[in-house]
């Protein structure tokens, strides 16, 4: 989860539970990488991933990640094919999340070690176009042996023994760990996703300053809401574009202004108005009902997975 969203809190406290955490690397930058990933082993000895947006990359955080020995890379929205030598060279695995059955194929035919398949319930940046069960019994066919991972809208042990009967080999839960007392998300933020459900959550293409022409899944609020009475308005024509609205601090020494608009979500160090900021949150919102520890919400999900095989 990007922008500094899942810390090295969030990844060791998931690492040590028996996941797999993965930096929210995306839009930082490479210095900032770097020191995230150090702060991460710090905490853990267990394995963790990073997560690049591509369009938000001019490649010096990937390369900040392979300085750093991460030892897995995580890659959305992009061509991978000029990364993966250069990955396996070093000894990192590649995971690619993908929108639909080609691009999973197109990414695998190109080396990836494993890929996530997206549906449209997911939090955050969608690629996905569909809803995550049209995906499953084509794409797993079409993977032949490399390992596939689903995300999207994911909240319930039942639904993960469901994907996993499917012969789905792992799950990516974003929403989930957003509410977590581990993430570095803004306590409005993290109340926000416990109260709202589904319904409460809209595809659009509202926040892109930072990163355009990619549809992404919010909590609706006020803005989002004057914003579609008033027509979507089109980049231009929006009220108070280009207006900073608050900062946040990135660690190692960096500010950054956030602009009206922006992708940045509401992590705990913004000052300024949060209700300004993209709520993501994917249709998982439904199965969320408490902040908890992230031990305590794996602990709940694998009791519930297990349940589910129990009664075979
Ligand atoms: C707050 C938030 C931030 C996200 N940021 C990223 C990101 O930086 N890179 C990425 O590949 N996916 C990102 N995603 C999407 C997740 O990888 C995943 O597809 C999604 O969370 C799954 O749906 P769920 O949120 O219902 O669990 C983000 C999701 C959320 C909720």
């Amino acid at each position: 989860m990007g922008g500094g969203l899942a810390g090295p809190e969030l990844v060791a406290s998931m690492s040590q539970s028996g996941c797999f955490g993965v930096l929210g690397t995306g839009g930082l930058p490479p210095e900032v990488v770097g020191q995230l990933i150090k702060e991460t082993k710090q905490l853990t000895f267990k394995p963790f991933g990073a997560n690049i947006i591509l369009p938000m990359s001019d490649g010096r955080d990937i390369a900040s990640c392979f300085d750093e020995g991460v030892e897995v890379l995580i890659l959305f929205w992009g061509d991978p094919q000029p990364f993966i030598k250069d990955a396996h060279k070093r000894g990192v695995f590649l995971v690619i999340q993908c929108g639909n059955v080609e691009e999973a194929v197109y990414a695998t035919s190109c080396g990836a070690d494993a890929i996530i398949i997206q549906g449209t319930e997911a939090g955050g940046h969608v690629k996905g176009e569909l809803e995550l069960q049209s995906y499953i019994t084509e794409t797993r066919r079409e993977l032949r042996k490399t390992p596939l991972i689903a995300a999207g809208g994911i909240d319930s042990g039942e639904k993960i023994a469901t994907l996993i009967k499917q012969e789905v080999q792992a799950v990516s839960l974003g929403t989930r760990f957003v509410a977590s007392a581990e993430a570095r998300a803004a306590t409005r933020y993290k109340e926000k996703i416990v109260s709202s459900s589904a319904e409460d959550t809209v595809l659009t293409n509202l926040y892109d300053v930072g990163w355009k022409n990619a549809k992404h899944r919010v909590i609706k609020t006020p803005l989002y809401e004057s914003w579609h009475q008033n027509g979507c308005l089109e980049e231009g024509d929006r009220t108070d574009e280009g207006e900073t609205i608050g900062q946040i601090e990135l660690g190692s020494n960096r500010t950054m202004s956030v602009p009206k608009y922006s992708v940045f979500p509401p992590i705990s160090s913004f000052t300024g108005n949060e209700d300004e900021l993209p709520f993501y949150a994917g249709k998982s919102v439904d199965g969320i009902h408490k902040i908890e520890g992230t031990g305590t919400i794996v602990e709940t999900l694998v009791a519930e997975t297990k349940s589910h095989f129990d009664e075979i």
